[in-house]
């Protein structure tokens, strides 16, 4: 972490002062961009994945292009239930389809214990080949899914509205879904340390469907599990941002769960969320990701309105509330990126002086 040339991801993770309001955001590397699609031409989306050359170049297109504070390397949450042997399709309009849901205990069964040391060397492969890349212009993130998020796709087999299988399983099946939970811990942690141990300098992870669970299942199925996989890191340092989509009414627990950050999606105010647990942890977030369809002065009016929200001070990362959407003309966040990296240096006035002083 010492060699970055821009650290101001890294610090406002860890709540130090900086200079203006560091800004990524969430799917920055994807179709949205040409430059992507381009490349996505000559090889699949999975190919992409574990081929290193082609995953460095899809992460790092956004540095150069958007002007973004940091960069996530390209893969996908679904590459962990793949490598336990789950065949994987990636259907052009759909989305990621398991053809085999795990319905039973014996497909529980079935599913291999993973190293990510070999299983997911690609990733590991990708993150070292990006770090040397990037030559400490901006910090790279690693990511996983969490495991609640993952086992809802090992379950219902792709996206879904109501969840039925899932909810069958934790209700009609507690002890397997505890099961493949434990299991997924073991893995998501082997998997995020070894990222860490590729380079990475921070690390996310996705709880796309934590929103879906009710405020007592939430605490059962996936906030418990995230504990257990953030106390088995190993790391130095390197800051843990946790997205748990769709969980407003559980901020202060969350704060506990031993991340750095807690990234919050659009339909809470920042200003609340602080209140409630800024100061035990970082904040990421919040903008609405269709407010990217808007002009740019409208973007611009929105993205004020969400650093005003999180207000003065130290310990606030911008970000999306949710991954970009692909139909976003570039130029759109572009000007999103422009505006946090011009306007929000008033809000971190106090810090820097702070700084100069101690
Ligand atoms: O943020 C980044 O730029 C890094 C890359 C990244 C991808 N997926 C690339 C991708 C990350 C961080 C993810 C995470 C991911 N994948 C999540 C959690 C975040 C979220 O959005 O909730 C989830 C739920 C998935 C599973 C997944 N993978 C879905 C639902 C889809 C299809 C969605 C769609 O937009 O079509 C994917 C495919 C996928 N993952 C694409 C990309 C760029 C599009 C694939 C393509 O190029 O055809």
């Amino acid at each position: 972490m010492a060699n970055l040339q821009n650290d101001l991801f890294i610090r406002a993770c860890k709540r130090q002062p900086v200079e203006r309001t560091p800004i990524w955001i969430m799917r920055q590397a994807g179709r949205y961009l040409p430059e992507y699609r381009a490349v996505r031409k000559k090889a699949d989306f999975l190919t992409m994945c574990k081929t290193p050359e082609l995953a460095a170049e899809v992460t790092i297109q956004p540095v150069d292009i958007i002007g973004v504070d940091a960069a996530i390397i390209f893969s996908d949450i679904l590459v962990i239930p793949e490598a336990m042997g789950m065949h994987l399709d990636m259907i052009d309009g759909k989305g990621p389809v398991f053809q085999h849901p795990i319905k039973l205990e014996d497909d529980a069964a079935q599913l291999k214990k993973i190293e990510a040391a070999t299983d997911l060397n690609f990733v590991l492969d990708a993150i070292s080949l990006t770090k040397k890349e990037l030559n400490g212009r901006v910090p790279l993130i690693g990511f996983s899914g969490a495991p609640w998020t993952l086992l809802t796709y090992m379950v219902e087999g792709q996206g879904s509205k109501s969840f039925s299988h899932v909810k069958k399983l934790i209700y009609n099946n507690p002890e397997l879904a505890h099961k493949l939970l434990a299991m997924l811990t073991d893995a998501v942690a082997d998997y995020l340390s070894a990222q860490i141990a590729a380079g990475a300098d921070a690390i996310q992870i996705f709880d796309t469907w934590a929103g879906i669970l009710s405020p007592r299942d939430y605490l059962v199925f996936a906030l418990k599990y995230i504990n257990q996989v953030i106390l088995k890191l190993k790391r130095k340092g390197e800051p843990i941002i946790y997205f748990p989509k769709g969980v407003h009414n559980r901020m202060r627990i969350t704060a506990d769960c031993g991340a750095d950050v807690i990234s919050v999606d659009w339909t809470i105010d920042l200003a609340k969320a602080r209140d409630k647990i800024g100061h035990k942890v970082a904040i990421q977030g919040n903008l609405d990701p269709t407010v990217l369809y808007a002009e740019p002065g409208f973007i611009r009016r929105e993205a004020r309105k969400v650093l005003e929200s999180y207000g003065k001070g130290n310990g606030h990362i911008f970000n999306l509330g949710h991954g970009i959407l692909p139909d976003v003309d570039p130029a759109h966040a572009k000007a999103l990126v422009d505006f946090v990296k011009e306007e929000s240096a008033v809000f971190h006035q106090n810090d820097v002086n702070t700084k100069v002083i101690n």
